[in-house]
């Protein structure tokens, strides 16, 4: 499935992304420009960042809930990373303006 329509980058693409970052430091702190930037890619519209956030706390999760000892306590806190992102409302807005896409 095409995340960016800007950079045509797939899901695959970025969720391997985010592994071998993870691979490289499983406690490193990823954001989607870093993972665009391990891509040689950069944002232009950055409408596709809240989904890439999401990919991005997904994987993780999954990530670290394969290893066995401290799967649950990271889980924990990426439930409040998830919680957050609802409060401040970038579920409802992705930062576009609703009257005219460039895409
Ligand atoms: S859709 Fe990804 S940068 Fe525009």
């Amino acid at each position: 499935m095409l995340v960016c329509h800007c950079n045509i980058i797939t899901q695959k693409e970025i969720e391997a992304t985010i592994i071998s970052l993870l691979d490289a430091d499983p406690w490193q702190l990823i954001v989607p420009a870093k993972v665009y930037h391990t891509l040689k890619q950069r944002g232009r519209c950055c409408g596709c960042f809240p989904n890439v956030v999401e990919t991005i706390i997904r994987v993780t999760e999954e990530y670290h809930r394969r290893s066995v000892d401290t799967g649950d306590e990271v889980v924990t806190y990426l439930d409040r990373v998830r919680g957050l992102r609802g409060q401040f409302g970038s579920n409802a807005n992705e930062g576009r303006s609703k009257d005219h896409r460039a895409a």
